[in-house]
């Protein structure tokens, strides 16, 4: 299959392109930055457009009806960009990728769309807590794709401005569906974790996802930050479980995706922020000790301190991934302490030795976020 990808150079996408090419694909892949695929950049089967989608050169039409699949993984994917550049967040996550869904319309493409387990939002305890019996019934925070409400903060609390966009375009490619009888696939990702997640913050006002923080803070030991004392709850994923999940969703067996929206996540690997920097810092000092080194010290932080006025939370979500088991027979498999510990093993040797083979330890999110800063018109 000719498969365009459009982020193929992102944490899913250079997993996902290596997935693509191992099984036989031809893949053509856009993205800005290459760090994370140079391995598959010689490939006979890989042709790589580096390029800004927002900028003029890009050829979508004819990419696009070049391709048997379309699979869109271009978003800012950080809360911390949430809250610094919510307006060019819009612009990437709706307008830009509205362009991408219009070309697979008009092209008849199937697209494949990541969206986020974030159009979910926060809990209905987040909101009644006081009038419900049972508060910590993980029935509160379970969300399933095809019934559950989606609930977000009100417009000062501008975090949600990502969920809105990304909640907007699965209502236009929907909407799509039923009008034009357009084929697509949206996929919810829950907190997937694996090597090649984000960079290392090497500066402090860096905002990669939580943990690059607390990996960085390891490395470095400088303290592990809870943001409103890390009660909230996440489900972690190993990248391998959630690629083998959109392998099935690629190859589409019968028809089943189509028009579809999949959750991808693992409910069993439910932890508390807290829960996960004990964690990580307890494997830290199991696998990974250096002599004569200091564990940080794990602190408490505002939300307006670490990010800024705007941040909200969501205070705790569950996949329900019995669809993606019912019509893809696909179980995840990591458990939360080995997936971390992997994951770990990675930054700790892998990535920061080819950093410094490469003398490219000025790589950092600081630089991509102002990169990104940059385009803002
Ligand atoms: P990522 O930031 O690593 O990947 C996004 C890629 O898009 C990056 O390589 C980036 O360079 C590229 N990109 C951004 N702007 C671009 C532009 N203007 N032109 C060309 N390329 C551009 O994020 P990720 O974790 O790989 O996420 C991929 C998708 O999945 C995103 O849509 C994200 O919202 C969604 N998602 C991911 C997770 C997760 O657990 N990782 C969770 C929920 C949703
Ligand atoms: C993120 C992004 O919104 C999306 O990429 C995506 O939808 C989602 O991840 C996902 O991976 O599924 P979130 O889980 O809030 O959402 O992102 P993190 O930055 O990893 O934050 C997780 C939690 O850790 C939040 O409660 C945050 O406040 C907290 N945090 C973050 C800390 O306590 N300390 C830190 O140093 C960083």
């Amino acid at each position: 299959m000719k498969v365009l990808t459009l982020g193929c150079a992102g944490f899913i996408g250079s997993h996902l392109t290596g997935r693509l090419l191992s099984e036989g694909h031809t893949v053509t892949g856009v993205d800005i930055y290459q760090d994370k695929i140079m391995e598959f950049l010689g490939h006979k089967c890989f042709r790589f457009i580096r390029q800004d989608i927002r900028k003029p050169g890009l050829n979508l039409a004819e990419l696009t009806e070049d391709a048997d699949l379309v699979i869109d993984l271009i978003a800012y994917a950080n809360p911390g960009l949430y809250i610094k550049i919510p307006l060019e967040v819009f612009r990437l996550n709706f307008v830009e990728n509205l362009k991408i869904a219009e070309a697979c319309v008009r092209h008849k493409k199937r697209l494949i769309q990541f969206s986020t387990c974030e159009v979910y939002g926060k809990t209905v305890v987040s909101i009644m807590k006081e009038d419900l019996v049972n508060p910590e019934d993980p029935r509160y925070a379970t969300f399933s794709e095809d019934s559950s409400d989606f609930i977000l903060g009100h417009l000062g609390k501008h975090r949600w401005i990502y969920a809105s966009a990304k909640q907007l375009l699965e209502r236009v490619i929907h909407a799509y569906g039923l009008e034009y009888n357009f084929n697509y696939t949206i996929i919810r990702p829950f907190n997937f974790i694996g090597p090649k997640i984000d960079y290392l913050p090497e500066e402090t006002d860096g905002i990669p996802r939580v943990f690059s923080f607390f990996m960085d803070a390891l490395i470095s030991g400088r303290p592990m930050k809870l943001v409103n004392g890390g009660l909230h709850r996440r489900c972690y994923t190993y990248i391998n479980d959630a690629i083998e999940c959109i392998r099935r969703i690629i190859e589409n067996p019968e028809g089943v995706c189509n028009k579809q929206v999949f959750n991808i996540g693992t409910p069993d690997n439910e932890v508390s922020i807290r829960g996960l920097a004990e964690l990580m810092r307890d494997i830290y000092a199991e696998k990974f000790p250096k002599p004569g080194q200091r564990l940080p010290d794990i602190v408490e932080v505002s939300a307006d301190d670490f990010y800024g006025e705007g941040y909200e939370d969501s205070d705790r979500r569950i996949p329900d991934i019995s669809k993606a088991r019912k019509l893809l027979g696909w179980e995840p498999e990591w458990k939360l302490k080995d997936l971390l510990e992997k994951t770990m093993q990675y930054y700790v040797t892998e990535y920061m030795d080819y950093y410094r083979s490469q003398g490219r330890s000025d790589i950092s999110t600081h630089d991509i976020v102002h990169k990104a800063m940059e385009v803002i018109p």
